[in-house]
């Protein structure tokens, strides 16, 4: 059985694989042609924090498809009413795959170790690989071949960019990233990336990192479950806002940001409403190539 936990489980020729489908279906689409090549699919959603394009992509995509959508909030109870273990071993016979948004990534593991059906990761403290995807797409849109582009991200160094640090490490391009000193990655997670082929440079220099981007990311200073790290946070990261300064060091770069965004903090809104900003084709994708990874990724089971 194929889970998508993190990046690290697809290799760089499958998410190629991934985005040639989801081009296919996004030109089928755009053109207003839905194809339900997923006929009578199931797909549960497993939600224990807040979500608008997580949720919505995955529940439009799969109804676009041909299959169905059951949204699973928090009273489901897996790892409260039950064990995480009987929760996923009876989900299981009941749908196709499980998308997955939890506060600990151990219990998506836990999750996907008992079930017999495809599980997602739809966000944990740790990764966010379904969005990482839909942002190189994005790249790949806007500048061509993402192995030859350079990805700047500025900010915390959280599950977004790690994600994203491995989908560029995987697919060849330069992922540099600058956060302040004590919100930089893992060492053990750098060294992980290692073994994949594209340069990780890292810095504490917003600028440095922006020079010759083909795209500069963002995201939130304090992610969910860090609200009274906030004050805290705004604080350390005061010297990392991507505004319009920041942004003319690189001027033929897209602006990026998973969303949703705190205008004025990470991002001002010149930048997040201006010409260089593709953050609603970037959430548009999310569901574009959503629609991509179920069609491959169901596609290979009966
Ligand atoms: N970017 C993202 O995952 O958004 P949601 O939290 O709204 O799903
Ligand atoms: N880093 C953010 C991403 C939200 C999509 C969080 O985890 O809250």
């Amino acid at each position: 059985m194929r889970h998508m936990l993190s990046l690290f489980d697809l290799t760089a020729a499958e998410i190629e694989r991934v985005f040639a489908v989801t081009e296919d279906l996004k030109t089928k689409f755009t053109a207003g042609v839905r194809e339900p090549i997923l006929p009578g699919r199931v797909l549960a959603l497993l939600f224990e924090k807040p979500s608008l394009r997580t949720r919505v992509s995955f529940e439009a995509g799969i109804g676009h498809l041909g299959g169905v959508s059951l949204f699973l909030g928090q009273d489901v109870g897996w790892g409260e009413r039950e064990s995480i273990r009987d929760f996923a071993q009876v989900l299981g016979q009941y749908v196709d795959a499980v998308v997955c948004r939890a506060k600990a990534h151990a219990k998506v593991e836990e999750l996907a170790q008992f079930a017999e059906c495809a599980v997602i990761n739809g966000l944990t403290d740790y990764y966010h690989p379904c969005q990482a995807l839909a942002d190189l797409y994005t790249v790949r849109e806007i500048v061509g071949d993402v192995g030859d582009s350079k990805v700047a991200y500025v900010g915390d160094a959280n599950n977004v960019a790690r994600s994203l640090a491995i989908g560029c490490a995987k697919l060849g391009a330069t992922f540099a990233i600058a956060s302040p000193a004590n919100y930089s990655f893992e060492r053990e997670f750098v060294e992980k990336l290692q073994s994949e082929t594209g340069e990780l440079i890292e810095t504490t220099d917003p600028r440095e990192a922006v020079a010759g981007a083909d795209a500069v990311y963002t995201d939130v200073w304090a992610s969910m479950g860090q609200e009274s790290e906030q004050e805290r946070r705004a604080a350390d990261f005061a010297d990392y806002q991507v505004n319009s300064v920041l942004m003319s060091a690189a001027p033929e770069a897209c602006f990026l940001h998973c969303l949703p965004a705190r205008r004025g903090e990470e991002v001002t809104d010149d930048v997040i409403d201006g010409p260089q900003s593709a953050v609603v084709q970037q959430a548009a994708n999310r569901m574009h190539v959503q629609k991509g990874l179920l069609a491959w990724l169901l596609a290979s089971q009966h």
